[in-house]
């Protein structure tokens, strides 16, 4: 269950409907989905072939659907974190800087961990939310956020995206257009 650590005073929401209540005053879908359904490999392995993405995929295809179409979303993946990811360091150093999308960033925690530092856009007060197996989170576009991981310094999640392009990670706060890829 995701819980929230507000960064001004170190207080943290761990009651799960508070936690539930508090993200979508800030405008931040949360759902829990099933994880039951995952066994053995899938949840486990970290280096995963296409097929293997694609069972996942198709194990949580209802609920990916569901939301999709109630926001929009077109298409889905599977992205892989761990210390086996030859540029993780790379990677980390990107997603952990400040930005925002011109579109929203959906991620359902399969395995693993993290957490995604938001700027609430209803007030404007910077808060974590930690999230781990089960967890789905979407941040809406032109949200501002960075992600890193937690201390498994692992995490295996299915995105969900309107399109590639809209997720380009734009790191100037003012700045909406001509994005730079990232
Ligand atoms: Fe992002």
């Amino acid at each position: 269950m995701a819980q929230i650590r507000f960064h001004a005073t170190n207080e943290r929401i761990e009651n799960r409907e508070e936690a539930a209540k508090y993200l979508e005053s800030q405008g931040v879908i949360y759902e829990r989905w099933d994880i039951s359904r995952l066994q053995g490999t899938l949840q486990e392995e970290y280096a995963l072939s296409d097929e293997q993405k694609n069972d996942i995929l198709h194990l949580f295809k209802p609920e990916i659907d569901a939301l999709s179409a109630k926001k929009g979303y077109q298409s889905a993946d599977i992205v892989v974190l761990s210390e086996k990811t030859p540029n993780l360091e790379q990677l980390l150093d990107m997603f952990v800087k400040e930005h925002h999308h011109a579109e929203d960033e959906v991620r359902f925690i399969v395995d693993g961990h993290g957490i995604f530092a938001i700027k609430g856009p209803a007030d404007g007060v910077y808060f974590d939310v930690e999230l781990e197996a089960g967890d789905l989170i979407s941040v809406p576009e032109g949200t501002r956020h960075w992600f890193e991981l937690m201390e498994d310094r692992k995490v295996k999640a299915i995105r969900l995206f309107t399109t590639k392009e809209g997720w380009a990670a734009i790191y100037e706060e003012e700045a909406t257009a001509n994005p730079t890829n990232a």
